[in-house]
């Protein structure tokens, strides 16, 4: 279908979109994916037409056949990305042609149709442009949601013939509220989350609604976030629910789990990994077992832990609880290199340092 011709975007803009005021009173304390704007962008997929009808229209409820493919089986993915304010009071968005790609890769695991980056990254500029009230100043960012799932009206067990795609966009302050210096983690043993061969490596609803189950128990025992471990020896630690993750060690060296199918190959990953070998430190994409986790923080040899992705930015790790016994990172809160690798980051993402790797894509 990568051949066919682009759909042009038909725009329709909300008649009674929200008033200055109301927003600005909503932008004061958004939370996280609450607060929502006013458009949306929609394109359809079938197997005979392929992508068509591409539209920016106003945010509104969407009907569903109640067989529509993805209620049964799940058929569903999705991205996640930040458009921000840069200084100069433009939109700025960071390496969206990464979660373009990563799309894709998605989409072919879960046998759905590719979307042309080019309309991926279209899409996403529309509802920017129409919705750029909506980025909140200071530290917020407004998140954006594309999403694709299976639109055919149809029980039989096979890949849909009709799909829509959407982009969402909610503007957004920390995701992890009044949880400074740092977050409380949870070793899940009981419950993993994607095994060899399946399909831990696609940002597809299943993956999200089978962690769910761990995610409250790290709540029951007062934590923030899920580590998984490994499915085959759960030893291994590989993510947690919605984050990659990083050690950082007395030399400043640091670890990240390596990516090999049953981990989401983070767009936040990869540019710490960028950042901190260009500082001249050692990052090593290598197995860590929670057990040696558990003695380097109790020798000291490890210093800090972090999760990170484009929802968590940087976000330090302070204490991690599991049914073997509790520990503690360092004194508990953040480390200096964590808040320094944030630091860059952030202002790399929202157009303040400069853009040495291309990385910074302006909304015109
Ligand atoms: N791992 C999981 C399971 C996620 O949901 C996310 C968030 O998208 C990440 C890692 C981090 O990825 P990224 O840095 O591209 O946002
Ligand atoms: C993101 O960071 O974009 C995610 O999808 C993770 C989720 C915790 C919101």
């Amino acid at each position: 279908m990568l051949n066919r011709p682009t759909p042009a975007f038909t725009i329709q803009r909300r008649a009674d979109p929200i008033s200055d005021a109301d927003r600005a009173a909503l932008l004061v304390e958004p939370g996280f994916g609450k607060v929502f704007t006013d458009h949306m962008v929609t394109i359809r997929w079938s197997l005979d037409k392929g992508w068509h009808d591409a539209k920016v229209e106003p945010r509104a409820a969407i009907s569903l056949d109640p067989a529509a493919a993805v209620l049964h089986y799940s058929q569903t993915i999705f991205e996640g990305m930040k458009a921000y304010r840069a200084p100069d009071g433009g939109a700025v968005l960071f390496r969206p042609e990464e979660n373009a790609k990563r799309f894709n890769r998605s989409a072919k695991r879960m046998a759905m149709p590719e979307l042309p980056e080019s309309l991926f990254i279209e899409a996403i500029d529309q509802l920017v442009d129409i919705d750029r009230a909506w980025i909140p100043d200071g530290e917020g960012s407004l998140y954006l949601r594309p999403f694709m799932f299976a639109n055919e009206t149809f029980l039989g067990v096979r890949p849909s013939h009709e799909y829509l795609f959407m982009v969402i966009a909610s503007s957004v302050g920390a995701y992890f509220k009044n949880k400074a210096p740092a977050v409380s983690v949870w070793v899940s043993q009981d419950f993993t989350r994607a095994a060899p061969g399946g399909t831990g490596s696609a940002k597809c609803g299943g993956n999200y609604a089978g962690s769910l189950i761990a995610q409250a128990e790290a709540y029951e025992h007062g934590c923030d976030q899920v580590v998984f471990l490994d499915a085959a020896e759960r030893r291994w630690i590989e993510e947690l629910g919605g984050m990659n993750v990083f050690f950082v060690f007395e030399d400043g060296s640091m670890l990240t789990p390596p990516t090999g199918g049953t981990i989401l190959e983070g767009i936040t990953r990869d540019s710490v990994i960028t950042l901190a070998r260009e500082r001249g430190l050692t990052v090593r994409e290598e197995p860590y077992s929670i057990d040696q986790w558990r003695a380097d923080a109790a020798s000291g040899k490890l210093r800090e832990t972090f999760a990170c992705g484009t929802a968590a930015v940087l976000t330090p790790i302070g204490q991690v609880k599991s049914a073997n016994g509790d520990f503690t990172i360092g004194n508990g809160g953040s480390g200096a290199q964590t808040e320094s690798l944030r630091q860059e980051l952030s202002d790399i993402q929202r157009g303040r340092a400069k853009d040495t790797h291309d990385w910074v894509r302006k909304v015109d």
